[in-house]
C-alpha cells in the first residue's frame, strides 16, 4: 500500500518503488493452474527483480507429478505468454526460478500437509524463513480442506515465525457458503492472518478513488446527493469465457465480477471517509455502505436487474462464437455472461441517487470506469438552439485502460455568437507520473507479506456482500431465464439494459466511444474537444 514514486531519468517510464517485504516461504496451492502461471509468477518475478523481495522461496503445490525442475520451465512457459511480464534476461529469471520449488499431492485426504510442514522444517534448517505465506490459487471449493489440512498440520501457528492465508476470489458461492468458509477460517486462524483478495483493490487506479475523493478539497463537497444525479460502474471485456467453462459455468457475470470487483469500486466510491487510512478504518467505512442497502425483494430483482448471454458476432473484426458453443459448455446454459444491477444506497448521502452496475463478457470493447453523473444545473440559460444544451458535468475514474481521470463540462465555443459545447478536462496516469503502475499483484502480495491488510476483504464485508447478491441469484433461478443468447458478441450488452436506466431518465453510456484524453493529442484539452 506504501507505493512511493522514483523520479525517472529524462525520457524513460520509472517503476513505482514497491516497499521490502518480510523474508517468507510462500506456499501455492494449485500451482499448475492459470492464475499461478499467469498472475501469481509473473506478479513475484517483478517483486524479486524490483528488490522488493530478498529472503524468499516460493513452494509451488499441485497435483500434476512434477520435479523441481520441470515445474520451473512451466512456469517459465506460462510467464513468458502472460502479457503482465514484458521482457526479461535469463539471468534474471535463473535468480528468481532457483528459488523455486514444487511438491506433488492430493489436497483432499493423504499425507500433503504432513509433508508439507516437514517440507518447511528442513528449508527452515538450510536457512529459509519461518514466515509462511498460503495462497490458495485454488477453485473456492477446495479451500475448506486446505484450511481444515494447514490447521491439523500446525502449520497456522505464530511461534517461531508469522503464518498468513490468502483465499482467492470467489469467497463461498452465496451468503451460506461464505458464512461457513468464514467459520472455518475463524477455526484455524485468527483474522488478522487472513487475507481475502480482490485484485480489483490492488489497482492504482481503484486506490486513487481514495485519493481522489479523500485528498483534494474541491470534489468531496459536490459527493452527494445534492449534485450527484446518478452512478455508472462499468466493467466491459471483449474476452469471453475462454478456457475457464468449468468454472464459470458455475459463477457467472454476477458471482464472477459483480459479487466482488465492481461492489468493491461502489463502496470506495460511496464510502464516508475514514478516520484513518489504516486496515480497520477503512473497512468499517465500506461494510457501512454495504449495510445501507438493502437485499432485494424478488419483485425488485425483476426490476432492478437484467441478465443477458453473448451470442456469436465480432470482436475487434474477427467473428466469434456464441457462449453456448464455447469449449465445455452446456449447449442450452442458462448462465449470465453480463449482469446489470441497480444499487440504491439508504443513507444519508446517497438516498435516491442509484448506482448502476454492470459487467460483461465479449461486449464491444474493453473498460472499466466509474462516471459519477451531476445534476442539471437549475436554468437553461444558454440554450439558444437544441444544439446548445449544455450536458450536466460526469466525472469519469477510468480504471483501464487509458487509466486516468476526466471531468467534462459547457464551454462557450469560439465565435461572436453565444453558443455552447461540452469539453473535457483529463488527468492520465502514465503521462501524469511517468511511472509504471505495479500490477495489481505485486501489489497486493507485498501487502500481505507486510501484514498490510487494507486492500483485502475483511470478514463482514464478505459476508455484506453475499447478502446482497445471493436474493438476486435466488430471485433469477425461480423465474424462468431470458431467450439466451440475448446480446450479440461485439455489442454493447442486452437492450433491456437501457431500458433499467430510461425509467429514471437516465442514460447508460456507451462502451463503444472511445475513452476521451489518454490516447489523443492531449493539448489544449479544452479547445480539442468542443462537440
Ligand atoms: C477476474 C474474473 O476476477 O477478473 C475474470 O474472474 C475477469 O472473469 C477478470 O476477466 C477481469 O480482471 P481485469 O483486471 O482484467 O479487469
Amino acid at each position: 500500500m506504501s507505493t512511493t514514486i522514483v523520479e525517472a531519468p529524462a525520457g524513460k517510464v520509472a517503476d513505482a518503488q514497491l516497499p521490502q517485504a518480510d523474508p517468507c516461504v510462500i506456499v501455492i496451492f494449485g500451482a499448475s493452474g492459470d492464475l499461478t502461471r499467469r498472475k501469481l509468477m509473473p506478479a513475484l518475478f517483478h517483486l524479486v527483480r524490483e528488490g522488493a523481495m530478498t529472503g524468499f522461496q516460493i513452494l509451488g503445490i499441485g497435483r500434476d507429478k512434477l520435479s523441481d525442475e520441470e515445474f520451473r520451465q512451466r512456469m517459465l512457459a506460462g510467464s513468458q505468454a502472460s502479457d503482465e511480464m514484458g521482457p526479461f534476461s535469463d539471468d534474471e529469471w535463473k535468480h528468481f526460478a532457483e528459488r523455486i520449488h514444487y511438491i506433488c499431492g492430493e489436497l483432499v485426504g493423504g499425507n500433503l500437509y504432513r509433508e508439507l510442514g516437514a517440507r518447511l522444517e528442513d528449508m527452515a534448517e538450510a536457512g529459509a524463513s519461518r514466515n509462511h505465506l498460503f495462497y490458495c490459487a485454488t477453485p473456492p471449493s477446495l479451500a475448506s480442506n486446505i484450511i481444515a489440512g494447514l490447521g491439523e498440520a500446525g502449520l497456522a501457528k505464530q511461534e517461531k515465525g508469522w503464518a498468513r492465508i490468502i483465499i482467492e476470489k470467489p469467497f463461498g458461492h452465496d451468503l451460506e457458503s461464505a458464512q461457513q468458509l468464514n467459520a472455518e477460517l475463524a477455526k484455524v486462524f485468527k483474522e488478522d492472518q487472513v487475507y481475502r483478495i480482490d485484485h480489483y483493490l490492488g489497482k492504482d487506479t481503484v486506490q486513487n478513488i481514495l485519493v481522489f475523493r479523500f485528498g483534494n478539497s474541491m470534489f468531496e463537497p459536490i459527493w452527494n446527493r445534492n449534485y450527484v444525479e446518478y452512478v455508472e460502474i462499468t466493467a466491459a471485456e471483449t474476452l469471453g469465457v475462454g478456457t475457464r467453462a468449468g468454472y464459470y459455468e458455475e459463477a457467472g457475470a454476477l458471482r464472477d465480477m459483480v459479487a466482488n470487483h465492481l461492489l468493491q469500486l461502489l463502496t470506495l466510491t460511496a464510502m464516508e471517509p475514514p478516520v484513518a487510512f489504516d486496515a480497520n478504518s477503512v473497512r468499517e467505512e465500506k461494510v457501512q455502505v454495504l449495510r445501507s442497502i438493502q437485499p432485494m425483494t424478488t419483485e425488485e430483482v425483476a426490476r432492478r436487474t437484467v441478465r443477458g448471454q453473448y451470442g456469436a458476432g465480432s470482436i475487434d473484426g474477427a467473428a466469434v462464437v456464441a457462449y453456448r458453443d464455447e469449449p465445455n459448455v452446456n449447449p442450452s446454459s442458462t448462465t449470465e455472461t453480463y449482469a446489470a444491477v441497480q444499487f440504491d444506497i439508504g443513507n444519508w448521502r446517497w438516498a435516491g441517487v442509484p448506482f448502476y452496475v454492470r459487467a460483461g463478457k465479449r461486449l464491444a470493447r474493453s473498460l472499466t470506469q466509474i462516471a459519477v453523473h451531476l445534476k442539471r444545473t437549475p436554468q437553461a440559460l444558454f440554450a439558444r438552439t437544441p444544439s446548445d444544451q449544455i450536458e450536466p458535468n460526469v466525472i469519469v475514474m477510468r480504471i483501464h485502460p487509458d487509466e486516468g481521470i476526466s471531468v467534462t463540462f459547457g464551454a462557450k465555443r469560439p465565435g461572436v455568437e453565444m453558443h455552447t459545447g461540452t469539453v473535457h478536462m483529463d488527468f492520465c496516469y502514465q503521462s501524469g507520473f511517468g511511472v509504471r503502475s505495479p500490477a495489481a499483484y505485486e501489489t497486493l502480495l507485498v501487502d500481505a507479506m507486510q501484514g498490510d491488510a487494507t486492500l483485502f476483504t475483511r470478514r463482514d464485508e464478505a459476508e455484506g456482500q453475499w447478502r446482497l447478491i445471493t436474493p438476486i441469484l435466488e430471485a433469477w433461478s425461480q423465474q424462468a431465464a431470458p431467450e439466451f443468447p440475448n446480446y450479440a458478441s461485439g455489442s454493447e450488452g442486452p437492450e433491456l439494459a437501457d431500458e433499467l436506466l430510461k425509467r429514471k431518465g437516465h442514460q447508460l453510456g456507451k462502451i463503444r466511444e472511445p475513452t476521451e484524453g489518454c490516447e489523443e493529442d492531449r493539448a489544449p484539452a479544452l479547445l480539442k474537444s468542443a462537440r
